[in-house]
């Protein structure tokens, strides 16, 4: 049987991982400035992490969720506290796309309302209606087509307002990343996540924060939202939940009140999925890596500002993009081949960096001196 070829991939196999590097088959290390995918919240292979899935798979595994699993009592509680939610509901899932399918729904079920805004160049997963929700035409199949996501001009208060002025007594929910990712690193502004806040209060609306890519300490704040002082009513995560293992969430507000059967998964919440979701708090929490992202991220911000060549630095924490100029076009490339660099992209010219959280300064100037170096052969008259 042959692959369903749908990734382009770089011909790499990776037999080995440790903290911020990983291996190739020929034993070549590489720096991991990626995360795959801005999974590796904690580092690769963390110890604590080894053991603590490893001690779990031998206890038991599985289980689906129509026993008790304490685990997942310890979860929420554990997730409450370094979250800072700690009066939330916590529904367990498997997939980021997932995630934000069960909050459209839930915000659904809640105010029985239909439509839902998203934003240009928004993400948030190919399920259908997190697809729908997703400003890529490209990626939406005809099934997935519907007139019920209104998609507005990202950080544009006015055209806000004026939707919500329009069809406020229709507007479900309004979901939004805190920093998009795929779309290329761009920041939701303090006052226009305020103003979510404030029209969803005033219309009834749900306010959904999709945390998928920028939460989980990233940004060196838990959720990168919360840099504008207001809560959302549902916020979505997964990726570096789990550090590599499967797991997804979504924390809802006490004012909304769960019904039996109006969500449900087989997987979801899993004895397996809970014990590596433990371990990665218990690392944030004892390691302080949200204090680290903040650190190390403001660290590499400031270096590549000081490199002329790179254009509008921007991000939170260790969520950083630039912008690569038509001469440097062969960067990210050069970074991986030649530095053995991983690091991410966004179409058409931007490179992000979505590291681990315990990135070290000492890696960081890895990174750095290998872009200076390679500006410099890149460009060689500057
Ligand atoms: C912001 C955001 N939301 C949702 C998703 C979908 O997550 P998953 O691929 O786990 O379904 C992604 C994935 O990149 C994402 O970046």
């Amino acid at each position: 049987m042959k692959l369903f070829d749908v990734y382009p991939i770089n011909d790499i196999t990776i037999t080995k991982a440790k903290g911020s590097y990983v291996w190739d088959a020929a034993g070549e290390q590489y720096l991991d400035l990626y995360g795959g995918h801005a999974v590796i919240s904690i580092g690769h292979t963390h110890p604590h992490y080894v053991q603590r899935v490893t001690d779990q798979l031998n206890k038991v595994g599985f289980y689906s969720n129509s026993i008790r699993i304490p685990l997942q009592e310890e979860l929420a509680a554990k997730l409450g506290k370094v979250s800072g939610k700690e009066d939330y509901q916590l529904f367990l899932c498997n997939s980021g796309a997932e995630a934000n399918e069960n909050a459209l729904k839930l915000a659904s079920f809640f105010n029985g309302r239909k439509k839902i805004i998203a934003f240009t160049k928004g993400f948030h997963g190919r399920t259908s209606l997190a697809v729908a929700a997703t400003d890529n035409p490209s990626i939406v199949a005809p099934v997935n087509q519907t007139n019920n996501v209104i998609f507005l001009p990202f950080n544009d208060e006015e055209a806000l307002q004026a939707c919500f002025r329009a069809q406020g007594s229709e507007i479900s929910s309004v979901i939004i990343e805190g920093i998009q990712g795929v779309g290329g690193i761009n920041v939701a502004s303090v006052p226009f996540l305020q103003q979510i806040r404030h029209l969803c209060d005033e219309h009834g609306a749900v306010f959904i924060a999709d945390s998928v890519q920028c939460g989980y300490g990233r940004t060196g704040k838990f959720f990168s939202h919360d840099f504008a002082g207001v809560n959302a009513d549902i916020y979505t995560m997964a990726k570096g939940m789990g550090n590599g293992f499967p797991v997804a969430g979504i924390i809802i507000a006490p004012h909304i009140q769960a019904k039996h059967s109006m969500l449900g998964t087989t997987f979801g919440g899993n004895h397996l999925a809970c014990a590596a979701a433990l371990a990665v708090l218990e690392v944030i929490e004892q390691e302080n890596l949200l204090n680290n992202a903040a650190e190390v991220g403001n660290y590499i911000m400031q270096q590549l500002k000081g490199i002329s060549e790179l254009k509008n630095v921007r991000g939170r924490g260790l969520m950083i993009g630039f912008d690569v100029p038509e001469e440097l076009k062969d960067l990210k490339k050069n970074l991986l081949w030649k530095h053995k660099i991983f690091t991410g992209e966004a179409k058409p010219n931007v490179i992000r960096l979505l590291p681990s959280l315990a990135l070290r300064k000492k890696d960081a100037n890895e990174f750095i001196e290998a872009v200076k170096e390679e500006i410099a052969a890149l460009v060689p008259t500057h």
